[in-house]
C-alpha cells in the first residue's frame, strides 16, 4: 500500500520499520528523534508508568484527555501533581498552540484521576503508535475508564459554537488505524468489536451530570479526519451526508486503542465553530481556542461530575 492520498506511511509500516530498525517516516524521524525505535512499546510503557508511580500520587481510576483550549480541568484537580511530558520517558510532545503537555494527577471528590493536558495528533507527523502512547499509558496506570475531549466543527443543523456534544459514535476517516500491525500480545483481540464503542453507562452519566448542572448537552457522531487543513464546504456537505454531526482531527485513534484494551470510553466535543461553508466565517485555530476557553467554567464543572460518576462505573465489573 502507501500511495493512498499522499500518505507517506504505508500500511504495515510498523512491521517494515521493525524489520529495518528505523521509524517509518523520514520527516517524522528527523523531527522526533524518539521515533528511532518503534520496538519495545511495552517496555516503553512500563518505564513511563514507573516514572509516574514514583511520584507517589494516588493510583488513578479514571483517565481524562483534554483537547484544544480545554486544558483548564487538569489544573482544577484536588491535590494536583503535575508532570510535564518532557519528564515522562517516551511520551511524545505536542507542538500545537493550546496543548500544554502535562500529566495532571489528583482527585475530584473521591475519584482518582489522571489527566493528559494536551495530546499529539497524526497531522503533526507522529505515527499512530506515538499518538496513542498517552492513552496506553493511562490504561497501564490502571484507568478502567477514559473520558476524551476535543474541539470540533459543528455540522448538525442547530449546533452553535460553544455547544458541548456527547460523542455517541464515530466515523474513522483518517485512512488508518492504530491497531494495524502485529496484534499486541495480551492487549486485546485481533478484531475488536466496535458496536458499543462509547460506553452506554458513561453516556448516561454525562447526560445526568448535564441535567444536574442545567447545561445543554448535544449528542452526535464525530468524524475523525487527518487534517491539518480544515475541511472544504464540499467535504462538510459530504460528511453531513455520511452521518457526521461534528468533525475534528483527533480522538478516534485513542478510542480504538482503548476499546481494544477493554477500557470504557466516554467522549465529548466542544463545538468551537460551524463547519466550513455553514456560516460566513473563515476557520482559524485561534478562534477554535477562544471558543473552547469560553466554555471553561461550564466544561470544567461538567467534566468534574462526569469523572466522579465514571470512577463508580470504572470500579464496577466490565460487561
Ligand atoms: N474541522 C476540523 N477540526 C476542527 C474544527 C473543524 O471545523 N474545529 C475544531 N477542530
Amino acid at each position: 500500500g502507501g500511495a493512498k492520498g499522499g500518505r507517506t506511511r504505508p500500511r504495515g509500516a510498523r512491521t517494515i520499520a521493525r524489520a529495518l530498525g528505523v521509524g517509518a517516516r523520514e520527516s517524522a524521524l528527523s523531527r522526533h528523534p524518539e521515533f528511532a525505535s518503534l520496538r519495545g512499546m511495552a517496555s516503553d510503557l512500563v518505564e513511563a508508568a514507573a516514572r509516574i508511580r514514583a511520584l507517589a500520587a494516588p493510583v488513578p481510576q479514571v483517565g481524562v484527555v483534554l483537547g484544544s483550549g480545554l486544558g483548564a480541568f487538569g489544573d482544577s484537580l484536588t491535590g494536583l501533581v503535575k508532570l510535564p511530558y518532557s519528564e515522562i520517558p517516551h511520551m511524545p510532545e505536542s507542538s500545537v498552540v493550546g496543548h500544554a503537555g502535562n500529566l495532571c494527577l489528583g482527585t475530584v471528590g473521591e475519584a482518582r484521576v489522571a489527566c493528559l493536558q494536551g495530546r499529539v495528533h497524526v497531522y503533526e507527523g507522529h505515527a499512530l503508535e506515538r499518538v496513542t502512547f498517552g492513552v496506553r499509558l493511562l490504561a497501564e496506570l490502571g484507568c478502567r475508564a477514559v473520558l476524551l475531549t476535543n474541539a470540533a466543527g459543528g455540522i448538525k443543523a442547530g449546533f452553535s459554537p460553544g455547544d458541548l456534544m456527547l460523542i455517541v459514535d464515530h466515523l474513522n476517516l483518517m485512512g488508518d488505524n492504530p491497531l494495524v500491525g502485529p496484534n499486541e500480545a495480551g492487549a486485546g483481540p485481533r478484531f475488536p468489536d466496535m458496536t458499543r464503542t462509547y460506553d452506554l453507562e458513561l453516556a448516561e452519566a454525562a447526560r445526568a451530570a448535564a441535567r444536574e448542572l442545567r447545561v445543554k448537552l448535544q449528542e452526535g457522531v464525530y468524524a475523525g479526519l487527518l487534517g491539518p487543513s480544515y475541511e472544504t464546504p464540499a467535504e462538510i456537505r459530504m460528511l453531513r451526508t455520511l452521518g457526521a454531526d461534528a468533525v475534528g482531527m483527533s480522538t478516534v485513534p485513542e478510542v480504538l486503542v482503548l476499546r481494544h484494551r477493554g477500557v470504557r470510553v466516554g467522549a465529548m466535543s466542544c463545538i468551537t465553530n460551524l463547519g466550513a461553508g455553514l456560516s460566513d466565517a473563515l476557520l482559524d485555530h485561534s478562534e477554535v481556542e477562544e471558543t473552547a476557553k469560553k466554555t471553561r467554567t461550564t466544561f470544567t464543572a461538567l467534566l468534574g461530575k462526569w469523572v466522579e460518576a465514571a470512577a463508580h462505573i470504572a470500579s464496577a465489573e466490565q460487561k
